[in-house]
Formats: C-alpha cells, sequence, structure tokens
C-alpha cells in the first residue's frame, strides 16, 4: 500500500497466479484492508492449489536441493560493522562480542555461534555447528562504527544505558572508549522526545546522504575491513506511508534533492550503504529498506536487505504460542498484550508517532500466522490490542505481560497469562550477531547476493521482508526451518523436511 497523492492510496497485491493488481482507495485502512483481503485470498488459493497438486502426484518426495548453483567467497580480511544509533543494543552487543573475544563471556543466545544444524538422516549422527559448517566471519574479524547524535563514546554510552554490569564494562573501557560516534542524520519531526548536538549539516538530504557515503568509505579506508554491513539501532521514527517518492531509484533521488519531508533519516543512511553495495539491516520498526526503492537499489547493487524490528520479547513469545493454537486448532477471542520499560527506547516509544510505527509491527504478526480467511470460525473475529508504557525504574529490564483468551472443544473458553520479566537489549544482541553474520554470508554468496530481500532471515524479524504481495512468514519455527534449509541447500546437502518415511522403509 502507497500513498499517491493526498486523499489518493494505492493498494497494491499480486494474485495467486503471480499477477500484479493495484486499486485506488480514498483512505489508507481502506486500501491496506483491501490489500491484506486479496493477499490472504491469494495465499489460500496457492494453498490449496498446492494440496490438489500434492495429492495428485502422491506428495512426499524428498525433495534434494539442486546442485549449487553459485559459490561463496571465503571470509577473508575485517568485516566492518556500521550501527546508526549507539544506544543500549548496539553498546550490549559491541560491548558483549568483546568480552567474549576475552574469554569473559559466552554468546548465549546467538545461533550462528552455539546453534547446530542437523545433516542427513537422524541416524547419520551429523549435526556440525553452524559456524563450522559455512564460511562465517569470526568474531576476530569484527570491527566498529556508529552514528549518534549523542558525543559519547560506546564506553559511556554502555555505561548510560545501564544494561551491563559495570565490572564487565571497566575491563573492556579500553577498547569501548576508541569508537566514537561519527556526526548523524537526524530529524527531530521523526523521533520527538530526543535531540543532541552531534547532527550533520547539509543542503539538501541528498547533500547528507554524500556525506554519510564518505564516512563509509572512510571507515573501510581506516579500519582495514574487506568487508562492510549497516546495522541500524536507531530509535524507532514517526510512523509514515510509503509515497509516490520512494516507488523508484529515480523518484527517490529527486525527493532527495528537494529535501522531501516523507523521507526519513534512516532511509538516507539505507540508501547510502545501498548505493556503497553494503548490506543493510534494520532492528527498528521503521519502512526505511521496506520500499520499492530500496528493493530495487538493494538488487542492482547486489546489497542485501531484511526484515525490521528485532523479534525480542515478547512478540518472539507470540510467535510461539500462535502457532501452537493454530496446529492444534483452538480458537482464539483476545490477546491484550502491554509492557512497562524504562531504558531510552522506551522514552521514544512514549510518542504516540513512533509507538504507531511499532504497534504498527506487533500487530501484524497475529494476522499473518493465524490465517482468519482460511479458518474464520476460529481466528475470524480477534480482539488484539498492544500497549507500551515508559516506566523509568525499570530500565533495560522490561516487563511483558500477555493475557490470551482462547476457546477449545465445543467454544469452552481458556485464558493463559504471561508475565516475562526479561532484559531487551540482553535479547536483541545475539541477533545483530548473528544478522552481521549472515548478511555478510549472503553478499558472499553468488545465488544470495543480487535477490534484495533475505527472506531466510525472517527468523530474526517481528516484520519479516517479502516481495510485494507475499503473505510473510512469522512462526519462528518454520523460519528457522527456512533458514537452515537455506544453509543445507547453499553447501549442497538435502532438505530436512522431518517426513520420516525412510526409516522405515
Ligand atoms: N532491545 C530490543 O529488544 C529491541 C527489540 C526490537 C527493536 N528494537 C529497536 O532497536 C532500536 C534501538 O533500541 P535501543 O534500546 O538501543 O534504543 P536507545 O534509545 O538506547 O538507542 C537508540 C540510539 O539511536 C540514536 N539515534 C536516534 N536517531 C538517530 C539517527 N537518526 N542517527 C543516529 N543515531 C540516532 C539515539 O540517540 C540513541 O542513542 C529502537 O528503535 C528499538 O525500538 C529494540
Amino acid at each position: 500500500m502507497y500513498q499517491k497523492r493526498p486523499g489518493v492510496f494505492m493498494a497494491d497485491w499480486w494474485d495467486a497466479d503471480g499477477r500484479r493488481h493495484r486499486k485506488q482507495f480514498a483512505t489508507s485502512a481502506s486500501a491496506r484492508e483491501h490489500e491484506h483481503r486479496e493477499t490472504a485470498l491469494a495465499h489460500a488459493e496457492r494453498a490449496s492449489r498446492e494440496m490438489k497438486l500434492a495429492a495428485r502426484t502422491g506428495g512426499g518426495k524428498k525433495p534434494r536441493t539442486e546442485a549449487i548453483k553459485g559459490t561463496i567467497e571465503p571470509a577473508k580480511g575485517k568485516l566492518g560493522v556500521m550501527i546508526p544509533g549507539m544506544g543500549a543494543v548496539a553498546t550490549t552487543f559491541v560491548a558483549g562480542v568483546e568480552a567474549i573475544r576475552k574469554g569473559l563471556a559466552k554468546p548465549i543466545g546467538s545461533l550462528t555461534q552455539m546453534g547446530t544444524v542437523r545433516l542427513g538422516k537422524r541416524t547419520d549422527g551429523r549435526s556440525p555447528k553452524v559456524k563450522e559448517f559455512v564460511p562465517l566471519a569470526t568474531l576476530d574479524d569484527l570491527v566498529f562504527t556508529g552514528w549518534d547524535i549523542f558525543n559519547d563514546n560506546m564506553y559511556e554510552a554502555a555505561s548510560n544505558a545501564g544494561v551491563l554490569d559495570y565490572r564487565l564494562l571497566e575491563q573492556l573501557k579500553p577498547f569501548l572508549s576508541t569508537i566514537t560516534p561519527r556526526a548523524a542524520v537526524f530529524d527531530h519531526n521523526y523521533v520527538k522526545k530526543i535531540d543532541g548536538p552531534n547532527v550533520k549539516k547539509g543542503k539538501t538530504k541528498m547533500d547528507l546522504a554524500e556525506q554519510l557515503r564518505d564516512d563509509i568509505r572512510d571507515f573501510k579506508k581506516t579500519s582495514g575491513a574487506s568487508r562492510l554491513i549497516t546495522m541500524w539501532c536507531g530509535s524507532t521514527e514517526s510512523y509514515i506511508e510509503p509515497t509516490e517518492a520512494h516507488q523508484s531509484v529515480k523518484a527517490f533521488e529527486k525527493a532527495l534533492k528537494e529535501s522531501d519531508e516523507m523521507i526519513a533519516p534512516s532511509m538516507i543512511y539505507a540508501y547510502a550503504s545501498l548505493m556503497e553495495g553494503v548490506p543493510f539491516a534494520n532492528g527498528a520498526p521503521n519502512l526505511t529498506v521496506d520500499l520499492p526503492v530500496m528493493l530495487e537499489l538493494s538488487r542492482k547493487n547486489e546489497a542485501p536487505i531484511c526484515g525490521k524490528d528485532f523479534k525480542t520479547g515478547q512478540t518472539l513469545m507470540k510467535t510461539v504460542l500462535a502457532p501452537a493454537f493454530k496446529a492444534r486448532l483452538l480458537g482464539l477471542s483476545g490477546w491484550y498484550s502491554t509492557n512497562i520499560l524504562g531504558n531510552r527506547d522506551g522514552e521514544v516509544l512514549d510518542d504516540p508517532g513512533s509507538f504507531k510505527t511499532k504497534e504498527e509491527s506487533k500487530l501484524g504478526v497475529l494476522e499473518h500466522i493465524l490465517q482468519p480467511a482460511l479458518y474464520p470460525e476460529l481466528y475470524g473475529n480477534i480482539f488484539h490490542k498492544v500497549r507500551i508504557n515508559y516506566y523509568p525504574p525499570r530500565g533495560d529490564n522490561k516487563e511483558g505481560w500477555d493475557n490470551i483468551d482462547i476457546f477449545g472443544w465445543l467454544g469452552y473458553p481458556m485464558q493463559i497469562k504471561v508475565d516475562f520479566l526479561c532484559r531487551d537489549s540482553i535479547l536483541a544482541a545475539p541477533i545483530v550477531l548473528d544478522l552481521v553474520l549472515f548478511l555478510d554470508l549472503a553478499k558472499r554468496t553468488s545465488e544470495l547476493r543480487g535477490l534484495g530481500i533475505q527472506e531466510w532471515l525472517s527468523f530474526y524479524f517481528k516484520s519479516p521482508m517479502t516481495p510485494p504481495g507475499l503473505y510473510p512468514e512469522h512462526d519462528l519455527f518454520i523460519q528457522l526451518m527456512k533458514l537452515k534449509n537455506t544453509l543445507r541447500h547453499l553447501k549442497g546437502e538435502e532438505l530436512i523436511t522431518h517426513l520420516g518415511l525412510e526409516y522405515y522403509d
């Protein structure tokens, strides 16, 4: 869905035969609703065709991956990680990497560091570590830079964030103090709750993009990195919808030169990175790369992009529980989620514009997992509400409550309550690490680097990205299978379907 001009909104979807359609509406809500309905219908139609085809062909054939079509270049040299937004998540990630390198802590929560991938049959006993199976950069290869509107170096920013114990931070101080922020591209209208002194000046937004491109080239030269990744860990920007300016590179560049107000700072970072051929991941729910212009640039410059908004606390739980209800055909009448959070992210989300961006990202999950179009009696009428309340005493230690109203056999109601006392940045840091290493792998893999969206990385995001009109996959375990099967496929290993009939031959 995008806004063509004031008062004209275009629903944009693909039908079951892969044909693209557009229809004009007077409000964004009606365009979005139409787009969702048509997408769900197309999805249901495709699913039913696949089932009929499987029934006709006997289904169940063991899918063998095709012989690998391309090559994976080795991970030679340093990998530069560039982070717009040196706040709680960014500093917890960088300090964590250094602590692990020094042998002071373990990379808990990281699939690339601790995860394994089963190969072949269950009886084969082959389950190498992910990092031994595919050629990933090592933690020792990582070098860092960042941008922020505040002047604090990584040590000061980590101390202010208050996530990590000061005794650990003291041991990392000499390293963290060397990472100082570059001046940010910032617009107070997009993040109303904060303002800071370390901000770039430019005549137009195109000037600002050029300054960011200079920063990127400078970091590559001074750090000696052979490859780079950009990871947005900046604040959540105010909610906006795509416009005509975001529909192509040509339109976007014209809009940059005219300093169009619909171009948010995060988009300028994304544009600069993709122009430099650097993959970009978005930890926040902002539109940023979820736009036709960025997909076009990503494919053209072979700079992979993936979803938005790290899937950490409450949404992680939602994407585990909702698939269980659907698997057992338990109905859902309501899901009320509320959070208290006291870090700067919580303060930024206290602004209604930034909260709306987050809310959209959190709300999309249930509809896509539960597929009300396929199961109207179970999921056709769900009341779903998400609240985030800024509550300073809690700092980064968020508390997320969920009240879930479900119904079972003969419609009898039941309730589930979840109270997750989590640590936001502790959950986010390993996601950042995995995304850095996997995006670098994608960039070095001939079969992946020109695809644009890396759907196999949906596992890490509240809002996975897909091509226009394709339903995103939110179920955590399907996402994990997609990720691991992608790795198997890249290495020419058999895909794992869990069919298992071969054990009974
Ligand atoms: N921690 C989690 O579990 C989690 C989960 C999902 C998403 N996120 C998102 O990740 C982002 C970072 O979270 P956090 O807890 O580190 O927040 P934070 O407030 O501690 O850090 C964000 C930093 O970004 C800086 N910033 C804002 N706009 C900028 C710009 N245009 N350029 C450069 N710097 C800019 C701010 O000054 C701040 O230092 C937020 O958008 C948050 O919503 C976090």
